[in-house]
């Protein structure tokens, strides 16, 4: 078949009530590996040249689903839920009358785009075709029926199959190539004479054989990929497939995972050589670890990157940071956005960094939030340092020069700099810059009363 970018529409459905997934979100919003059911299907089409994507939507969901959209689509609204049918059709009336369609459902998030182009390429020159499969256990799908000869002569969806036909494991995945005629003068043919009261969308294939239209059903999908989310259940097996799809990738790529049924990618992850992840690891959006970075159990990474021979200890969360070479991280440690670690620094447990960089070999080991600062290196910051960055209104900067001692359970008041080399004494403080090579320390006098002694227990 060929197929230009002059004369093909795709056509998504998504306007359904979605009403087995029991839930108030649209269903194609539903989020699959973090990303949402109908972004997993633009991404299917990426290697589909159309000359434009349709989307149709109820007039409700609209506005909800046109702000999440990973790629730009035109919008056709139906009306009401009439069925699959009627919803090409309200795809049809925005769709360039001169091309093609191509159909997919809005809730079959697993296909993958070779298989979709190995189906495009597999139709017969003006036929039109379904992409089918076949299934193990095929409850819910609606039935492939083919005569003797092996052609499809009919669609029979479940509720309105008998017993036997139940029994054929070939179902619809719901993509469909449709000929610009046919399928323009066919859709307004379909009557919802069925169980369901509806406009079937499969109910073409019978329309075709009496217009001597051929209509082809091919076969070249696997299960998993044309599983379609119409519950809960579904979308748990989807998420089931998905995780083991990408902690594949990553086996392959030479990780090390311990149990790959307890990392999930929710998003794009690169891994250098001997990277070794611990169990119930979660990965977000971007992320990329380089040689020999060690990742302990619990931890959540999102939007990060990690330079080789970093290690990051158990319970830690990073958010959009880099971690350069050769740092440590945790245990319980909360790295937030615009946080820059440099080579060799080391982030100890219950430390909040956000919006700093921390230089070379500085340490931050325990208890302390660092925000709005800039942190030299071989800086050594102790337990319970607080920068007091906001003021209730604004955010005020901390600037810590090189090899300066902070001693435990000091609160810096920014804006303040604490210059090269200076010592702060622990307990303190620190409103005003502290000057160079220097002891700085702000303490109330220490009283001791003698005569006293601890209070007692009162009689009942
Ligand atoms: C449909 C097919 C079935 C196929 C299965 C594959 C029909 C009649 N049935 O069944 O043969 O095996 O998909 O997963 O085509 N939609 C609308 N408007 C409507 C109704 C549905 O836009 O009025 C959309 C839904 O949002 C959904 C898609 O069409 O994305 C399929 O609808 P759904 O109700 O999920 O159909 P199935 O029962 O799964
Ligand atoms: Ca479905």
């Amino acid at each position: 078949m060929s197929l230009t970018s002059k004369n093909l529409s795709v056509i998504i459905l998504a306007a359904g009530n979605g009403t087995r997934m029991q839930s108030s979100i649209p269903k194609v919003l539903h989020r699959l590996a973090g990303k949402t059911l109908l972004n997993h299907v633009l991404t299917s089409i990426e290697g589909v040249r159309a000359e434009e994507v349709i989307l149709v939507l109820q007039k409700e969901h609209q506005e909800q689903i046109e702000s999440t959209l990973s790629q730009d689509c035109l919008i056709a609204i139906q009306k009401n839920q009439k069925g699959t049918g009627d919803a090409v059709r309200s795809g049809l009336e925005v769709a360039n009358q001169a091309n093609d369609i191509l159909v997919l459902c809005g809730d079959m998030p697993l296909l993958s785009a070779s298989t979709l182009l190995k189906f495009l390429g597999l139709v017969s020159k003006d036929a039109s075709a379904v992409l089918t499969a076949v299934f193990n256990d095929p409850k819910g799908y609606g039935r492939i029926l083919r005569d003797k000869n092996n052609a499809i002569h009919k669609i029979v969806e479940e509720s309105d199959a008998t017993p036997k036909e139940k029994h054929i494991q070939e179902v619809n995945s719901g993509v469909m190539l449709l000929r610009s005629a046919f399928v323009r003068k066919a859709i307004n043919e379909i009557t919802p004479e069925n169980n369901q009261g509806e406009i079937y969308l499969t109910d073409l294939v019978e329309i075709a054989i009496l217009q001597k239209h051929q209509f082809d059903a091919i076969n070249c999908a696997s299960e998993d990929e044309i599983l379609g989310i119409n519950n809960k259940r579904h979308l748990s097996v989807a998420e089931a497939y998905m995780r083991k799809d990408k902690t594949n990738a990553l086996l392959e790529k030479g990780a090390t995972i311990i149990d790959p049924t307890r990392v999930d990618v929710r998003g794009d992850v690169s891994v250098g050589r001997d990277v070794e992840i611990d169990v119930d690891v979660i990965f977000e959006g971007k992320v990329s670890i380089g040689n020999n970075v060690k990742i302990g159990p619990f931890c959540i990474l999102k939007n990060v990157s990690i330079a080789d021979g970093s290690i990051i200890e158990s319970h830690s969360s990073i958010d959009s940071a880099e971690i350069g070479s050769n740092c440590t991280i945790g245990p319980y440690a909360r790295i937030r956005p615009g946080a820059k670690l440099e080579e060799g620094s080391k982030i100890g447990n219950f430390v909040e960094i956000k919006n700093s960089s921390i230089g070379n070999g500085s340490k931050v080991n325990h208890l302390s939030y660092v925000g709005d600062a800039e942190v030299r290196s071989g800086v050594n910051i102790g337990a319970g340092t607080v920068t007091c960055n906001y003021d209730g209104a604004n955010k005020h900067k901390t600037i810590i020069e090189d090899n300066v001692f902070v001693g435990s359970g000091s609160m810096l008041v920014a804006p303040v700099t604490l210059k090269k080399g200076s010592t702060i004494g622990a307990g303190s403080t620190i409103t005003k810059d502290a000057p160079s090579d220097s002891l700085t320390l702000e303490r109330a006098k220490q009283v001791t009363v003698d005569s006293w002694s601890r209070p007692t227990k009162e009689k009942k």
